[in-house]
Order: structure tokens, then C-alpha cells, then sequence
């Protein structure tokens, strides 16, 4: 038996199976098993009314998990399916609530991995899978990653390399008549609306705060976490290395070497490698076990929009 059988023998057994996406790695069960659906809450530590993306082997199942699904839909799924983007839509009457959240919309998304797309369609239905870390911890980005969050409690991790695009999924809201984005990822909003035919506006965000003035922390890792600006980078590392921190740096320049109380790590000025690099770069950092992290802030514009909104959860979920 392949790892791939083997995993799609555990779905449909009921078991967890963590499997490679190009966003990140998720967690999966049996999207139509109750009770398979309930271990993956458990084994996050997720609050059960947040909703899953159900993951699909190809967009002709849509219509088994969603109705009333716009015109629109069936464009952006052409056209970016395979790929980073999930589509909430009208729930179908058959899909469980602990998939909802009770809601009356789902989550779906057709990944492009060709370990995720294989074990979907030898699974043959649809998978529920969360990004495989525990509740507000730092996303996977590897096979590693998932083994160090959960160890043994997941049975089978699916190691399919480093994640191409190092971000979750866009969240892209079709279910109603104005198209929006309730999560940013690399899939942007000028390309959506290259298909779509209009901008898709920016609208409650799904990892927003729900009590207005604080932010709910997400995608955090365990060593505080500073978001600096540009120009006062220098200022911030001064002041924290003359508290005796010791601290690491994320920015674009180099810096002068030389201070064991430091480790500089040079970012890249392309947002797509600095998304790519982002949650294994969080991760080392925080195995380097210091005292301080801080991250020059990226640049404006759309380019950067989904790697500044997981900077700034990770910003507030750290401290
Ligand atoms: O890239 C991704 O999307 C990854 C990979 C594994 O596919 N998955 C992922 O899942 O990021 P998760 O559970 O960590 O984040 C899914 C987000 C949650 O914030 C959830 O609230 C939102 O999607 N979501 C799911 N169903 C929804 C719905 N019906 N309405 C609004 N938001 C929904
Ligand atoms: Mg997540």
C-alpha cells in the first residue's frame, strides 16, 4: 500500500491525516464524519464554532457541498482552481454543523499539491483540514513542523516538502451579492477581480477581533514579537540591546555583525519569498530560544497586504 492509500484508508477509518498543501499543511478528516471532524477540534485546542475549510478533489463536487452557487463561482474556480483561493457559498443542507460552525455558508477549496490532490481523490470525498498547528500557534509549513506540534497525537503526516506559497488560502465571500475578502493571502484582489469583473471589496475579516479592541492572536510564536517600522528599527534594537535582550531581527538590510546578543536575518524584498519563508523563519526563531523578536514592517501596498495582515496577528498574539 502507497502513504497516499494508507492516508485515505485512515479518512475514511475516521483518523486524522496531516497532509502538504502549497499554502500551508493541514489537518484532516473525513469532512461528513461527526465524530472525525470533532477530533481535529480536539487535537488544535480550536473553539468549535469556528468554521473548517472543506478540502475537494476538483470543482465538480462543489455542487454537493453548496447551493445556490453565483455565476461568478464557477469563473474563479476555472480560472484559480487548483490553487490558494477558498470560496465561501450557500451551505448545502447535508453538510454537518461542526463543519459550519453553524453557519449557513462553507469553506472550499480545491488545493494544488499533487500529494493533497491525489489523497482527495483516492479518499473521494471531501476533507475537513484546518492548518495542521495547535489553536493560535504558528502555521506548518513543513512535515517537521506538524511532528513538532502534535508528535504522536497524529497518526500519519504526508511529506510533501516545504509549502510553495507559505501562507493560508485567500478567503474569498461569494455568498452573498458583494464579492469580499475575509482573509488576505497571495492570491490578490486585483487578479480575483481580473475574472471576477469587479474589485472584491475587504470585509470581515474571518480572523478579526470579535471584541472590539483587541485582536484575537493568531499565527504567534511563543518569543514576544515587536512589528517596527522602517525607521525605527535602529532605535528599538538600541533600546532593547541596551536592556540587555538578547533579540532577532527580520529586515531587508544587513546589519554589522559581530554582536552575540544578535542574529540578523535578512528578509527578502520579493513578498512571495518572504511568504514562503515567513512561518519557518517565525519557528527558528523561536527555537533560538532569545529574548526578543523584531520584524521591520513590510511596505505598503497590495503586494505585501497578506504577509503584513500575519505579521501584525503574529505581532498581537506574542506578546
Ligand atoms: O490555506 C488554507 O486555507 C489552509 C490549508 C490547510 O488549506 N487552511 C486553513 O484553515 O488556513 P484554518 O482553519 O486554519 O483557517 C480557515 C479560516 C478560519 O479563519 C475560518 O474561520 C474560516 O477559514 N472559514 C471557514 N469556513 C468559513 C465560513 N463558512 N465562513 C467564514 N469563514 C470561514
Ligand atoms: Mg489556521
Amino acid at each position: 500500500m502507497t502513504d497516499v492509500s494508507r492516508a485515505a484508508a485512515a479518512l475514511r477509518a475516521g483518523e486524522l491525516v496531516a497532509f502538504p498543501t502549497e499554502t500551508v499543511y493541514g489537518l484532516g478528516a473525513d469532512a461528513s464524519n461527526p465524530a472525525a471532524v470533532a477530533r481535529i477540534f480536539a487535537a488544535k485546542g480550536r473553539p468549535a464554532d469556528h468554521p473548517l475549510i472543506v478540502h475537494l478533489p476538483d470543482a465538480s463536487h462543489l455542487a454537493r457541498w453548496a447551493v445556490e452557487i453565483p455565476e461568478s463561482a464557477h469563473r474563479i474556480t476555472a480560472a484559480f482552481w487548483p490553487g490558494p483561493l477558498t470560496l465561501i457559498l450557500k451551505r448545502h443542507s447535508a453538510v454537518i454543523d461542526a463543519i459550519t460552525g453553524g453557519q449557513d455558508t462553507v469553506g472550499l477549496r480545491v488545493p494544488n499539491h499533487p500529494l493533497a490532490l491525489q489523497l482527495l481523490r483516492e479518499f473521494g470525498g471531501g476533507v475537513a483540514a484546518p492548518s495542521a498547528n495547535r489553536f493560535g500557534h504558528v502555521s506548518p509549513t513543513t512535515a517537521a513542523h506538524v511532528r513538532d506540534e502534535f508528535g504522536a497525537a497524529v497518526g500519519i503526516v504526508l511529506d510533501g516538502g516545504p509549502s510553495d506559497v507559505g501562507i493560508e488560502s485567500t478567503i474569498l465571500d461569494l455568498s452573498s451579492a458583494v464579492p469580499r475578502i475575509l482573509r488576505p493571502g497571495m492570491l490578490d484582489a486585483a487578479t480575483l477581480a481580473s475574472v471576477l469583473g469587479e474589485l472584491p471589496r475587504p470585509g470581515g475579516n474571518v480572523e478579526a477581533p470579535r471584541v472590539s479592541g483587541s485582536l484575537e492572536s493568531h499565527y504567534a510564536p511563543t518569543t514576544p514579537l515587536r512589528l517596527v517600522a522602517d525607521v525605527e528599527l535602529d532605535t528599538a534594537l538600541r533600546e532593547a540591546l541596551g536592556r540587555g535582550l538578547s533579540v532577532v531581527v527580520l529586515a531587508p538590510g544587513a546589519t554589522a555583525a559581530g554582536n552575540p546578543k544578535l542574529f540578523w536575518q535578512v528578509s527578502s524584498t520579493d513578498p512571495a519569498q518572504y511568504a514562503h519563508d515567513l512561518y519557518a523563519n517565525l519557528r527558528r526563531f523561536d527555537e533560538l530560544r532569545r529574548d526578543l523578536i523584531l520584524i521591520a514592517a513590510p511596505p505598503a501596498g497590495e503586494a505585501w497586504c497578506a504577509v503584513a495582515d500575519r505579521l501584525r496577528r503574529a505581532a498581537a498574539g506574542a506578546k
